[in-house]
């Protein structure tokens, strides 16, 4: 199946009503029909980024200013289509151009959901597969994240970033047992189920240090009860401190005391 087959199988999150649908559906098709070259759309793509997508670009860059001056990796566990992998090496040019020691990690199945556990709630979003971006997407994700590093300053130093393909629950133990002086300075967390996030919590919190951040994209949301759960199973309230993102509700950021 490929991946815009694999879309119409599934519900993407969204709360906007059926005119906010229309009003988007009309932004995509003047997204197709504009007068602008591939190249001027590209540089000028916020024409066309709705505030409900800058919205994360915006806490993205919060989370980035809050660890610039933590040492150690950053991570997605759910990268999807790899977004927020893009995000972050561009905010790592703007933050820290001459920084090349950040290594950007991203972790996904890029085969859609595994199987919910009896703590996770039966939803139209996440069923098994859903969110696949299709075989042979990896491929296309390294020579995006590759030709962004290029481009950006000291470009000839590409592949520092990783991708890592497969079920979270064997992938993320077997990543810090592969590289055991791993720091963590930032892990987002976006599977919404019990189980991955679970396994990646404890593979991670040996390798978090004092101001570590780690990002939360459904930690109070009713459809998701599994990621709170596996956050309050692996910390305890007195060495974290949490907030709720200040411009994302659902969104919760986790500090390391
Ligand atoms: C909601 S999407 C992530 C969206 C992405 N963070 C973004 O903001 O664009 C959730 C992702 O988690 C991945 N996923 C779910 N269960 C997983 C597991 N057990 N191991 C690895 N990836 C998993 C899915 O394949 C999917 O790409």
């Amino acid at each position: 199946m490929n991946p815009s087959q694999q879309e119409k199988s599934f519900q993407i999150e969204t709360t906007a009503n059926e005119s906010q649908v229309q009003a988007r559906q009309h932004l995509v098709e003047l997204f197709e029909s504009s007068p602008l070259s591939p190249q001027e759309r590209l540089f000028n793509i916020g024409m066309y980024t709705r505030s409900s997508v800058l919205v994360k670009f915006l806490v993205l860059n919060d989370i980035y200013q809050r660890i610039k001056n933590i040492p150690g990796q950053l991570m997605e566990f759910g990268t999807w289509w790899g977004q927020n992998l893009v995000l972050l090496e561009n905010l790592r040019a703007i933050h820290e151009p001459f920084n090349k020691q950040r290594i950007i990690v991203g972790f996904d199945t890029f085969e859609g959901y595994t199987p919910l556990s009896s703590k996770d709630k039966a939803s139209e979003v996440w069923h098994e597969q859903s969110y696949s971006t299709g075989k042979g997407y990896v491929g296309y994700l390294k020579a995006l994240l590759a030709a962004h590093e290029a481009s950006n300053a000291l470009g000839h130093l590409t592949g520092q970033h990783r991708l890592i393909e497969g079920d979270v629950c064997v992938t993320a133990p077997q990543y810090f047992t592969d590289h055991p002086e791993t720091i963590v300075a930032m892990a987002y967390f976006d599977m919404a189920l019990y189980e991955p996030t679970k396994k990646a919590l404890e593979a991670i919190r040996p390798h978090l240090v004092s101001g570590s951040v780690l990002l939360f994209d459904e930690l109070t949301w009713q459809e998701s009860p599994g990621e709170a759960i596996a956050f309050k199973e692996v910390f305890s309230r007195n060495e974290v401190t949490v907030e709720k993102c200040a411009l994302y509700p659902s969104k919760a950021i986790v500090t390391i005391k």
